[in-house]
């Protein structure tokens, strides 16, 4: 053989290796499935009765649960304490997925799953390369912001685990993580910041029931 030979011999047998790479790996892949966000949100069983003030917002388990999943595997919440967490938090502030904007009173530019404010809004556009190009010329326009955000499902829904990932200390995430109902008051009111009521718990509860330990 010639060695002029060998390079094109050694690059064939490169590019046919098959690419193994971390974030591939099926088996660390978190899958939310419908049944079990009925079992947190039951009005997600359908957008039929939606109210009309949610025209265009309201959003079935059947597309949560997709949604959700990719938000979990994009953001690295694999702890099923973390999922229900977020999980019970978006049921609670969308009115089980019948809202992604503020209604009541009707702030503009808050919304997406988690009800957030125009502020983390503006950071979890920021924070997205698909939405870079548009965002900068409305980037201050709260409402006009939120719109790029709920152009994507599992944008909208993914902002929950954003929130988490990057607005929430390593103390409450690790307290979070726990299990405990204390560990998560302390992500509702240090970190989200605002009250542990008893509704909010009952979400909490029927989430972390639906995922199982
Ligand atoms: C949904 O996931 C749960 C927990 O993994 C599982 O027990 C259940 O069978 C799944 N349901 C469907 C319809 O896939």
């Amino acid at each position: 053989m010639k060695s002029s030979q060998i390079l094109p011999l050694l690059l064939s047998t490169l590019l046919t290796l098959p690419q193994i790479t971390p974030t591939s790996a099926a088996p660390c892949a978190i899958t939310i499935n419908s049944t079990q966000i009925l079992a947190i949100a039951p009005k997600s069983a359908s957008c039929a009765g939606a109210p009309e003030a949610a025209d265009g917002e309201c959003a079935t388990a059947d597309q949560a649960a997709p949604a959700v999943s990719k938000a979990f595997n994009k953001y690295g919440i694999t702890s099923k304490a973390e999922q229900a967490a977020v999980l019970g938090l978006i049921a609670f502030e969308s009115g089980e997925f019948v809202y992604s904007r503020n209604h009541f009173p009707g702030v503009p530019g808050q919304g997406t799953r988690n009800m957030q404010s125009p502020a983390f809004n503006k950071e979890y556009a920021a924070s997205l390369p698909a939405l870079a190009d548009r965002f900068e010329s409305v980037q201050d326009n709260p409402a006009a912001v939120l719109d790029l955000l709920l152009e994507d499902l599992a944008v909208d829904f993914g902002s929950g685990a954003w929130f988490l990932k990057t607005q929430c200390s390593d103390s409450v995430r690790e307290a979070l993580q726990t299990g405990s109902e204390e560990g998560w008051e302390g992500y509702i009111v240090d970190c989200v910041g605002t009250e542990a009521n008893e509704e909010r718990k009952g979400y909490w509860a029927d989430a972390v029931e639906a995922l199982g330990n």
